[in-house]
């Protein structure tokens, strides 16, 4: 099986090209490097010991888009910008960029006849949740133009699907990835100031930063700072395995991944400080706007459907930050 990945040189676009390729299928990796490089590629195939094809181009351009899937048979689509202040700041890059660009993806795949997708949505799409923890039932809405990015792609996919019942379409709902492959060489490499949590400490943990802000500590949650489901990225990655696995047969499935377990923004500085054996300084800041109070997932239908669930643990997932962080103190260049 040949497996076309846009946005495989992102950060969990190499984790799973990694176990893509150590389960044997063949990877093109398709991505205008934008918010990564060709070198987390090359990263790729040091630890796997296998070739990818890598094509540099940009998923709004239909005809490259077209050309260069050929003979693939599923695509992996995780190509898109993704940080929600940027996305209030320039709206119509966002939508030209994940939606416009998503448009692109599905005609250049219409034309070459390949009708398997994963798409990549996020627990965003849930709001500020009514109910804990968050079923795929939940209603969806969203405060902020990337998370209406996420929800009107996943709108078109049940829309085409309506229109063909043979795609073969997986839309995972992922929770908060964090952590990095074992190795230390690929990892979460933010450009500027990191606006996630994990990816933050990790640079107060290596020096770069002097402090966290903690944003609000009222929240209604045990320490009253925010509780989310943190997730390893070496899990999510293998969660898409069994999403192409899944996808034998023709659906539109919606599908949460995350561990089902919240952690709180101080839990979280905690477990990094033992990890990393350093000090995290931090400060309790105001609120950040838009932030919710706590935020995890059911995980019942992706271990019913996909046969998956997440095994690695919080401290597991800060000693493979800190690891990755501290091998390159100044990301991957
Ligand atoms: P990332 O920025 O590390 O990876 C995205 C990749 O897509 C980058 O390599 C970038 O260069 C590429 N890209 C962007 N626009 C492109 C375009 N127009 N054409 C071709 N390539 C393009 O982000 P990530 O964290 O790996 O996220 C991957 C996907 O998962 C995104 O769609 C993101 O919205 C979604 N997601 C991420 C998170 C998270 O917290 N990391 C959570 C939920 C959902
Ligand atoms: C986690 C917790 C913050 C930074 C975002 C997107 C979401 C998804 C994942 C893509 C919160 C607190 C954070 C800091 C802090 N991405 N925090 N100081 O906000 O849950 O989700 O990333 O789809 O769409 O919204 O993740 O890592 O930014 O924050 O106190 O410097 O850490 O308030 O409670 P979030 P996060």
């Amino acid at each position: 099986m040949k497996i076309f990945v846009t946005g495989g040189a992102g950060y969990i676009g190499t984790h799973t090209c990694v176990e893509l390729l150590n389960d044997g299928y063949e990877v093109v990796v398709y991505d205008n490097f934008s918010n990564s490089s060709i070198e987390a590629l090359r990263r790729v195939e040091q630890i796997t010991q296998k070739s990818l094809q890598m094509i540099e181009g940009d998923i709004r351009d239909e005809v490259l888009l077209t050309s260069s899937m050929q003979g693939c048979d599923g695509v992996i689509h995780f190509a898109g910008l993704k940080a929600v202040g940027e996305s209030v700041e320039k709206p119509l890059e966002y939508y030209d960029n994940n939606v416009h660009g998503t448009l692109c993806l599905l005609r250049a795949m219409q034309k070459n006849s390949i009708k398997t997708i994963v798409f990549s949505s996020s627990a965003t799409v849930y709001g500020d949740p009514e109910f804990l923890p968050l079923t795929e039932k939940h209603p969806l809405r969203t405060t902020n133009p990337y998370g209406y990015t996420k929800l009107v792609i996943e709108e078109i996919l049940r829309d085409l699907f309506k229109s063909d019942p043979t795609w073969k379409i997986m839309i995972l709902r992922y929770f908060n990835p964090v952590g990095a492959h074992q190795s230390g060489l690929i990892g979460e490499d933010p450009q500027g100031i990191p606006n996630n949590l994990m990816p933050f400490i990790a640079q107060v943990a290596v020096g770069r930063r002097e402090f966290l802000n903690v944003f609000g500590d009222d929240y209604q949650t045990p320490d009253g700072t925010g509780v989310r489901d943190y997730i390893h990225v070496v899990d999510l990655a293998q969660g898409h395995l069994r999403a192409l696995e899944a996808l034998k047969t023709p659906q539109c499935t919606a599908i949460n991944l995350g561990t089902g377990r919240g952690y709180s923004v101080l839990e979280v500085v905690k477990a990094f400080a033992e990890a990393s054996k350093k000090p995290i300084n931090y400060t309790i800041s105001p609120r950040r706007e838009g932030d919710i109070a706590a935020c995890y997932a059911d995980p019942k239908n992706a271990k019913e459907l996909l046969n998956w669930q997440a095994k690695r643990t919080l401290k597991q997932m800060c000693e493979d930050a800190w690891n990755f962080q501290s091998k390159n103190p100044e990301g991957i260049k």
